[in-house]
């Protein structure tokens, strides 16, 4: 079964209050455009005032800690975002990875720690720029995801539905240089397979993978209409309503009523 288009917005370390203005501008945008899932993942400041107010969107975390709670200063548990309104949390992605030195197992143990507290997660894979000039990106992905996803088998068949992958190449992160279409089909298909492989032809063929990379209403359009991608994954243009809805709105038409 096909599902709606994805597109999440992750405001990284961007956001006070006076950012709730946003939010709700998008939350009354997203109404009149149900073909389209939309969520954002604010910072942990925003989650339970956006989750508050908002109808329809959902709000997510952009990261979580592995551990269900303890001596952790300055950390957050997975519980304690679905306490505050969280419905999903962002994991493994890049800036997490490199900035903060976070490993696939590391990343492994928490999407084990979100699934358990029963959140949905968006695990996030992507290769650099020296991977991809040396031809190894596809492999890296693949390994990348592998290695991140829950250890056990039965832990997968269960959370199939609660889980979706974003594809962000490092090099377009930010950047403004978008992948090329081609690109984005070879690792789409790429992680569909592994997808296919780990979870079986029903589930895998139905998860959604996101893209994420200097997504813009510009490109919204034709890069949602490149086979296996369910989604964006949006940064720097989903902390405006305008630019963040104008992604949304190329990618779903607007409702009559
Ligand atoms: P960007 O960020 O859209 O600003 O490139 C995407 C992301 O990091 O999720």
């Amino acid at each position: 079964m096909a599902r709606r288009p994805y597109i999440v917005g992750n405001w990284k370390m961007h956001g006070t209050r006076a950012m709730l203005s946003e939010a709700r501008a998008i939350d009354r945008a997203a109404q009149r455009l149900l073909k389209v899932e939309v969520a954002i993942a604010p910072p942990y400041t925003l989650i339970h005032p956006i989750h508050r107010e908002a109808e329809l969107i959902a709000v997510g975390a952009q990261d979580c800690h592995e551990a269900e709670g303890g001596a952790f200063t300055g950390d957050i548990s997975a519980a304690m975002l679905a306490d505050a309104g969280a419905q999903f949390v962002i994991l493994g992605h890049s800036e997490r990875r490199e900035g903060h030195g976070e490993s696939n197992a590391l990343v492994r143990a928490k999407t084990e720690a979100a699934l358990n507290a029963g959140l949905k997660i968006i695990l996030c894979c992507g290769e650099n720029a020296a991977t991809r000039a040396e031809g190894k990106a596809v492999d890296f992905v693949r390994r990348q995801l592998k290695a991140s996803l829950p250890a056990s088998a039965a832990e997968l068949a269960d959370a199939s539905d609660r889980i979706t992958i974003a594809y962000e190449p490092i090099w377009a992160i930010g950047t403004g240089n978008t992948a090329t279409l081609e690109d984005i089909a070879e690792k789409h298909s790429a992680i569909r397979a592994l997808l296919v492989d780990l979870f079986g032809d029903e589930q895998g063929g139905d998860m959604r993978i996101l893209y994420g990379g200097s997504v813009k209403p510009e490109n919204a359009g034709e890069i949602l209409r490149v086979a296996d991608v369910g989604g964006a994954l949006v940064g720097g243009a989903s902390l405006t309503a305008d630019s963040f809805m104008g992604i949304a709105l190329a990618v779903g038409e607007p409702n009559e009523s």
